[in-house]
Formats: C-alpha cells, sequence, structure tokens
C-alpha cells in the first residue's frame, strides 16, 4: 500500500499536510488509531494501539501484525459477515454499496477529527464516518451520520455505530451487570468462538442489567495493571447492543444503538446521528483504561466535573417519605453540625389532590403537599440558610401514576397502547410519559424550570426513573413511527436535559434510576452525579463501586453512609467502615441522624473533617485498584493519586476474618518511588488513637514493591483504614 500518511496530533501545523492521504494516524496522549482510506474505497481500520509515530505505518504495513478490518461495513454486497448498518431503500432494495468521496479532518471545541464520506454508488444515501482524538485525554471516540438525500423514506434496519475489528487470541471480556440493588457486578470471561452479546431492552435504564461497556483483553486473563486491554463505552442512554463476534479467526465489536424492534423511517433529507462509542486502549491493563476513561469524563463527559462535590445527607433511608417541615428542619440542623454542606429533601414531599405518601399516587404533581409542608419550598430553603448548608430536592420528571392530577388531565401524554390496558409499574399505578412529544418535554422541563425559577435556591435536583417502557406505543407518533419509541424518547429527554442546562448550567444534577439504571454517558454529560445503588450495605457497596469504577470516576459515584442494619441487606456494618467505604466515592449519608449516638456522632464529624482533607484526591486523582473484592481475599483495597502524586488516599478493608488468616501485602501502585510518604490515619476508630501505621515515613519504593501489611491492623471482622499519604 502507498504510504501518504497523516498525523492528526495537537499540532496545528500538520494540518497542511495533503488531501490525497491515504494513511490516517490518529493520535491521543499514549495511542494512536490508524485509518486507511482511498477516494472510491472503503475506509479500512489498520491499528489501534500504543502511540506510533509517523515512521511506524511503513513497519506496520510490512508487518501485518496488527488487525485490518472495513471500519463500516454495509449489507447488501459481497454479504456475509457481521455489518455496522443495513437499510431497505423505497423500492425494497436492501442493498447498500458505500464508496469514499471525500476524507476531510477538522477540528472542534474538544478534539480533532477525521471525516470521512461514503456515498451509495446508486442510491442518494450518504454516511460520514467520525473519529475523533479528544484532547488532552487518550480517549478516541467513533459515530456516523446517515443521511438520506433521496425523496422517500428509506428503513434503517440496523445502524450501528461502530464495527471494531481486535486480534483474536487469547482475549477475556471484563463487564459489569447486575440488577436493582445488585447493580454493576464485574463478570469477567474467556471469550468463546460465536457471539457474546451485551444489551438492553428495557427502554429508560440501560445500565439496569448490562452496562453499555466492555473491555476486552489483547492475550490472557484480564489483569489490573498489565497486559493490553481495548475498552469501549457507549454514549447513548437507550437500549443498546454489543456485540462481540470471535469468527473466522477475528474478532470484532459491533456497538450501537439496539436495532431489534426499533426500525428507523429516515426521511427525505434526514440525518440520523448514531451515538459516540468512546474507545481507549491500555498497555497498563483495566487499571488504564479506568483512569483513562475518568479523565476523559472528567474533562468531557460529566458535568462540573472539574469541581468537588458538597457533603450532602439524603432523607430517603432516614425517613422515607414522612417528610414534614420540623423533620427537614431537624435534619438538616444535624447534618450542617456534623460538618455537611447539602441536604437533600428526596421523595413524599408533594401531591395536591392526591398527596404523596406511599408510592402509589401524584407522580406529575410537582406541587408542595402544603399538610407535610405548610410553608412550602421556601420554609425549607430558609431552614438550609439558617443552617449555613445549601438545599435539594427529589424530581421523578418522566413519570406519572395514573392516580394523579396529571393523568386525569392528560391521560394521552403517557405511552400507551390505545386498544390495550394499560400495564402500571411501581405501586401498581406508575406510568411512563410519552417523551417523544414535544408537549410532553415542554411539560417536563416545566417541571424543573418552575422549581428552579420559582425557588432560585434550590442548589440540587436528584431526577429519579423508576419504571421501565411497559406500554409500547405513542399516541404523538404517527403509525410508521411507532417502531422508532426506544429511540425518539431518548432524543426526546435529551432535548429537555439541554434546555435545563442552558438555562441553569450550575445546579447539580444527580442521575437516578431505580439506584443505578442510568449509569451511562449518555446522560451524564448533563448531570453531575449518579445514585450508584439503593443497596447502600458498604460491604456489598465494595463490589458495586468497584465494577462502576471500571468506567465511571468516583466525583460521579454517590456514596452514602447509611443505618446498621443496613435496610436492603440487614447486614451490621460498623460507622467506621461505612465511612471508609463512602469515601471512596461523593461522600454523603442517608440516615436519620437523630438516631445516631453521641459517639457516632463524634466519629462522623471526625470523618467528614477528614473527607473534606481528601476530597480533592478522590474527586479529581488517579483510581489504582489494589486488591479486588471479587478475588474473595480476605481484603480489599484501592488508593487514588493526585496527578503528581504528591498525595494520595489509601483505603483497605477486611472482608473476612479468620483468626491466623494468611492477608496478602497490599502493594501500593500509585505511589511516585522517587519520594518518600507521611502516613496519616484519616479516621481512627478513636480520636487521638490512630492505627500504628500513622506517622510513619515510608519510602514510594517501599510501599510499591513490598507494599503495607495491612493484615496486622485489620485484624477483627469488618475493620478498615483510610489513609493519606503526603509526599515528604
Ligand atoms: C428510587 C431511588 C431511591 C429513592 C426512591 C424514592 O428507588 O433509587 O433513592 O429516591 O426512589 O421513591
Amino acid at each position: 500500500m502507498k504510504i501518504k500518511f497523516l498525523v492528526l496530533t495537537f499540532v496545528a501545523a500538520l494540518f497542511a499536510v495533503s488531501l490525497q492521504a491515504e494513511d490516517y494516524v490518529l493520535s491521543t496522549e499514549n495511542t494512536s488509531l490508524v485509518v486507511s482510506v482511498t477516494k472510491g474505497g472503503k475506509p479500512v481500520y489498520q491499528y489501534y494501539g500504543p502511540k506510533i509515530s509517523d515512521a511506524d505505518v511503513n513497519g506496520l504495513f510490512a508487518s501485518r501484525v496488527n488487525f485490518s478490518g472495513d471500519a463500516y461495513p454495509a449489507f447488501g454486497l459481497n454479504s456475509s459477515g457481521e455489518k455496522a448498518i443495513a437499510v431497505e431503500m423505497p423500492d425494497g432494495s436492501m442493498s447498500l454499496d458505500l464508496e469514499t468521496t471525500a476524507m476531510e479532518r477538522t477540528t472542534d471545541k474538544n478534539g480533532q477529527l477525521l471525516v470521512i464520506t461514503m456515498k451509495d454508488k446508486v442510491y442518494p444515501f450518504v454516511v460520514k464516518q467520525y473519529f475523533k482524538a479528544y484532547n488532552q485525554s487518550d480517549i478516541i471516540s467513533t459515530w456516523t451520520e446517515i443521511t438520506n438525500e433521496g425523496k422517500k423514506d428509506v428503513k434503517l434496519l440496523q445502524f450501528s455505530s461502530a464495527c471494531v475489528p481486535l486480534h483474536r487470541g487469547n482475549n477475556y471480556a471484563s463487564h459489569v451487570h447486575g440488577s436493582w440493588g445488585c447493580e454493576s457486578y464485574l463478570a469477567e470471561d474467556p471469550i468463546a468462538n460465536g457471539q457474546t452479546v451485551l444489551a438492553d431492552k428495557e427502554g429508560l435504564r440501560n445500565a439496569w442489567s448490562n452496562n453499555p461497556s466492555v473491555m476486552i483483553t489483547m492475550n490472557g486473563q484480564p489483569q489490573e495493571n498489565e497486559g493490553e486491554v481495548f475498552g469501549c463505552n457507549l454514549l447513548w442512554s437507550g437500549n443498546y447492543k454489543i456485540k462481540i463476534v470471535a469468527e473466522n479467526n477475528s474478532l470484532q465489536v459491533i456497538a450501537g444503538i439496539n436495532e431489534e424492534t426499533s426500525t428507523y423511517s429516515l426521511s427525505a433529507k434526514e440525518t440520523f446521528k448514531t451515538p459516540e462509542l468512546a474507545m481507549a486502549y491500555s498497555t497498563e491493563g483495566k487499571g488504564g483504561i479506568s483512569r483513562a476513561f475518568h479523565r476523559w469524563a472528567r474533562q468531557y463527559a460529566l458535568m462540573h466535573g472539574d469541581k468537588v462535590r458538597d457533603i450532602l445527607l439524603n432523607s430517603w433511608e432516614g425517613v422515607y417519605m414522612n417528610v414534614n417541615q420540623d423533620v427537614m428542619d431537624q435534619m438538616m440542623g444535624d447534618i450542617a453540625k456534623l460538618g455537611g454542606e447539602l441536604f437533600v429533601m428526596d421523595d413524599g414531599w408533594f401531591g395536591d389532590k392526591y398527596p404523596r405518601n406511599d408510592d402509589h399516587t401524584s407522580l406529575g404533581d410537582w406541587m408542595v403537599n402544603k399538610t407535610k409542608l405548610p410553608q412550602g419550598i421556601d420554609g425549607l430553603t430558609a431552614s438550609a440558610k439558617k443552617y449555613g448548608i445549601k438545599f435539594g430536592i427529589w424530581i421523578e420528571p418522566e413519570m406519572a401514576n395514573t392516580k394523579s392530577e396529571l393523568f386525569d388531565n392528560h391521560p394521552e401524554w403517557i405511552l400507551q397502547q390505545k386498544n390495550r390496558p394499560i400495564i402500571q409499574g411501581r405501586g401498581g399505578t406508575q406510568v411512563v410519559l410519552d417523551l417523544t412529544n414535544p408537549k410532553v418535554q415542554d411539560y417536563v422541563f416545566s417541571i424543573t424550570d418552575k422549581l428552579l425559577t420559582q425557588h432560585p435556591d434550590i442548589a440540587y435536583i436528584k431526577w429519579d426513573c423508576n419504571a421501565p417502557i411497559m406500554n409500547y406505543g405513542s399516541t404523538y407518533l404517527p403509525a410508521s413511527k411507532q417502531s422508532e419509541i426506544y429511540i425518539r424518547y431518548h432524543m426526546g429527554l435529551r432535548k429537555v436535559l439541554e434546555r435545563i442546562r442552558a438555562k441553569y448550567p450550575n445546579v447539580v444534577l444527580q442521575a437516578c434510576a431505580s439506584g443505578g439504571g442510568r449509569i451511562n454517558y449518555g446522560v451524564l454529560p448533563y448531570f453531575d452525579e449518579f445514585w450508584t445503588s439503593d443497596d447502600t450495605d458498604a460491604y456489598q457497596r465494595l463490589f458495586i463501586q468497584w465494577g462502576d469504577s471500571q468506567f465511571y470516576p468516583a466525583i460521579g459515584m454517590a456514596a452514602h453512609v447509611s443505618a446498621s442494619p443496613n435496610h436492603q441487606t440487614g447486614r451490621q456494618v460498623p460507622l467506621k467502615f461505612r465511612f471508609d467505604v463512602a469515601m471512596t466515592g461523593r461522600l454523603g449519608m442517608e440516615l436519620q441522624p437523630k438516631s445516631m449516638s453521641d459517639e457516632e456522632r463524634e466519629f462522623a464529624t471526625r470523618a467528614i473533617t477528614s473527607y473534606k482533607e481528601i476530597r480533592p484526591i478522590v474527586q479529581l486523582g488517579d483510581l489504582y485498584r489494589l486488591v479486588s473484592p471479587y478475588d474473595h481475599l480476605p481484603i480489599s483495597s484501592l488508593m487514588y493519586a493526585t496527578q503528581d502524586r504528591s498525595r494520595a488516599a489509601f483505603f483497605a478493608y477486611r472482608l473476612d476474618y479468620l483468626y491466623n488468616q494468611q492477608v496478602p501485602l497490599v502493594r501500593l501502585t500509585g505511589v511516585d518511588e522517587n519520594r518518600n510518604y507521611l502516613i496519616k490515619d484519616l479516621t481512627p476508630q478513636q480520636a487521638g488513637k490512630p492505627c500504628a501505621f500513622d506517622g510513619k515515613v515510608v519510602s514510594g519504593k517501599i510501599l510499591k514493591y513490598v507494599g503495607l501489611e495491612v493484615g496486622s491492623v485489620l485484624e477483627r471482622p469488618m475493620t478498615s483504614m483510610a489513609l493519606e499519604l503526603i509526599a515528604q
């Protein structure tokens, strides 16, 4: 192959390179992607891996050691094998034959782009394929824009974002899956010959079962710090499909919106944009992929990713729906005394004709329940002000109950099949609003808009979503568009969120969906954080948060200290352990502080003070996972380090305890081996009685290659430690 290449780096001068170029090298700080394309031909992946220079590209073709594959295979001609796109033309033809007509390199505000335009040889049909290297990151993303340039509708039968070829070797897939209260469990399996499909068809909460992300090792079992790993994450909040195809000695990842039961009619002149597939490649194991995604997320894919979060108390597990002015005031006073900065009133505050006292009624009626809150929201924001903290509120704006004034007035606004009974969810009455309808979009926007304009002191909104799409049908969409509900719902949701963010850029939004149902980068660009799970048992949270940390950063991970015994599992967990777990994410509390003993309050106050000290390390630093809870060893451990490694926060937990049991040393891979670190116990069980490591100065080399003998400190069941390391 003739080699004329263009290096897309961050050096503007290189943009003068010839348009005739055939091999495009798109580079991030540590990785490169090479795509070959000639006019009249089809784009082909040549390489994705550690960063290579211009000079390396010749060798790439000489050795052929890397993968090569059609970058956007279309169904219809020479058609065996997996495809990224399949369509039905107005004349019934299902063939597409795309040839490249233009290649363009360009930039947008946060990255370098390569855009390849492909046109069908016969039909007026255009696909633009995008590749984007995000500045100051190690993420490259890809997506397409599909345009019908004809006069009649074209049916899109499959419209994946990408089809990425990888090396077939001893590959493993590492991904997280789960269910309510048990989200984001890590599963790591060898990739068998045939097809592995990670998908979702829930409608609204696509992280409910399998998160729209996967890591794939190039050779051998997934390791935390070693080995080559590919990672990808689909930036979409609706039904998705990631298909890993291991056939014919090759490996492909085909990812995009789940096209099953979602045929999309592309009208004349309409363009359909597929969601971005964000990708990373690491030679430092899974840890490298996670750190690449966390850094990128803080910069590009999570709202306010550079600002540390407030420490909050949420009312849910403390009082459930029994909210009222006096209790809210008391809780605000208590969290302020403990050092908290924000109070969030959860479910139960609204409904007039149908007051919300349980989950049977009122969703949709976002007016204050005057019996519970005679002074309204202003009474609550006044309390918050009195205690010097901020105030937040819970809403579930995409929903209604069939017992609500909203449903009485607008029964046509819910998703439904006109000629069938309505299936009702939570509380026996919950239904989903039809966000494909612009009027409903306006209404959903108005809920937030009214709250924030009438009560500008509201600083935080917990946006919940507690139902799947159970009634597949829209009274708004015409018959020909009914098959697009799963897609158009999320386009509608995105429009609403965009309007909210345009008008209220500073309000803090939490994405909650019955716990962790919406942990995805489809919605997170609009949200500051996600509710990780309705399971707040610190012991189980170690597994859940470990799973989420594969792709999602600690700054977005809401982790709350709740009561013991835990309301979901009944497990008794010491307060110190509960804090030491919650301190690895965005720390909060979710209990009735009135029920805490004086001793517990004293501990909580110290722990909150310590968290404030390490908050920038946890929330803005790099994560190093040290001992996995999934390895079923007696302990689990992780650490965060600032990017210059001058400070770190270290956590270890005793998961299993037998007398004289062997406990591994924990090697602190995130320290700088050329520095010495002073160790400080952040959460001594008793004030003034820190653990044995406190006050010691240990070199980075020893911490990294010998490690800490945490077993000698964690000498009882359910013990834990939180340490700060300060470079000397
Ligand atoms: C969902 C959320 C909880 C709580 C309740 C309120 O289950 O995940 O945190 O807000 O709804 O009804």
